[in-house]
């Protein structure tokens, strides 16, 4: 059974808004103004127990809300879900035991209080036993490197530590399924690549199945095997990162390093010159064709040192998200 399966899942938010005014605020108690924000249309998708899924999309595209979603803490307008085999804005308790969520930009521990004390509250409403608990703490605390501050009240923690002992308090009850909402935003880099490297042995260790948003490339990148884009709502992609590139960017560029300078007409034989200067020069060249190209270059130009570079990630979600790549048709409908 996957752990997450989710059907044409839609969720749109009514708002109620009036315009400025006395006259207006009194037509409004009988007439008000609905807003539709469809946060999320129509999206379907499926996630195999240990998985680690990357869920990227730009500001507002509906991430948030489908994690609300499954997690159980909103209702979608139409479309169904089922986590771990639960509904899960049903609340079973039993669901609620195997999951979390965890988000970045909400604090979920007692504010005033060490997170120790947090965890003893979580430890009472989960029904953890003594020694499970000890356990369980001090051998997070050891991976996430944060023992020392376990008794300090938890305003007094740097962000990178807050956000580590939220997570502490989110696998306490070790859940089958973890909810990630921008789990290293506003870190600094050290922190970010402390919780990138917790998430993916813990991933490993636990084989708990995690589906994770970020803003941040690299997080994807060094985590992901697989890659959900949502955009305005919709499911625009689901593969491997890998697919990802191959997909939207159908070339590679080639940086050569000579030891004599070459003239256009000659390099222009291999690909096409994106730059040229003096003894370097980038050639873009089809995906498919790189590695032919690459061997013809050393047998006929005198080449210092040669290197095939993938175009950048981040430059290719970027143009997504502004429509410069076209993003038709792209889910992969054969695992669903
Ligand atoms: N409680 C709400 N009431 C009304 N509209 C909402 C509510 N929550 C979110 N929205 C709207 O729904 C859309 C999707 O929001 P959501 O928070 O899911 O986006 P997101 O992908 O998480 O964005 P971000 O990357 O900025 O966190 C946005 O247009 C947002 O303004
Ligand atoms: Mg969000």
């Amino acid at each position: 059974m996957p752990a997450i399966v989710v059907e044409r899942l839609s969720k749109t938010y009514f708002t109620y808004k009036r315009p400025p005014g006395v006259w207006s605020a009194v037509k409004s108690l009988f007439r008000r103004e609905r807003h539709e924000i469809q946060a999320v249309r129509d999206i379907s998708f499926t996630i195999e127990e240990g998985e680690l899924v990357g869920f990227l999309g730009p500001n507002g595209a509906g991430k948030t809300t489908t994690l609300k979603m499954l997690s159980g803490i909103i209702f979608p307008t139409s479309g169904a879900a089922r986590v771990l085999g639960y509904v899960p804005w049903e609340r079973h308790a039993e669901m609620q035991r195997q999951i979390a969520l965890v988000m970045g930009q909400k604090m979920q521990l007692w504010w005033d209080l060490p997170p120790y004390e947090s965890y003893l509250l979580l430890k009472a409403l989960y029904e953890v036993p003594d020694d499970a608990f000890e356990k369980r703490v001090h051998e997070l605390a050891e991976m996430l490197e944060i023992r020392h501050v376990l008794h300090t009240q938890v305003r007094r923690l740097s962000l990178g530590e807050r956000m580590k002992c939220e997570l502490l308090a989110a696998l306490l009850h070790r859940p089958r399924v973890l909810f990630l909402d921008e789990p290293t935003i506003g870190l600094d880099v050290v922190s970010q690549k402390r919780i990138r490297e917790f998430l993916r042995e813990y991933n490993q260790r636990e084989r708990t199945t995690i589906l994770l948003t970020s803003h941040y490339m690299q997080d994807v990148q060094e985590l992901a095997q697989r890659v959900l884009i949502i955009h305005h709502g919709q499911l625009i992609f689901d593969d491997t990162l890998r697919a990802l590139v191959e997909r939207y960017s159908p070339s590679k560029a080639l940086h050569l390093r000579l030891e004599q300078p070459a003239d256009a007409e000659t390099l222009s034989r291999f690909g096409r010159i994106v730059r040229m200067d003096g003894l370097e020069a980038v050639l873009e060249v089809p995906r498919e064709l790189v590695s032919r190209v690459a061997s013809e270059i050393l047998q006929s130009l005198p080449v210092y040192d040669i290197t095939i570079e993938e175009v950048d990630i981040d430059e290719i979600i970027r143009d997504i998200f502004a429509g410069k790549r076209e993003a038709g048709a792209l889910v992969n409908t054969a695992g669903s």
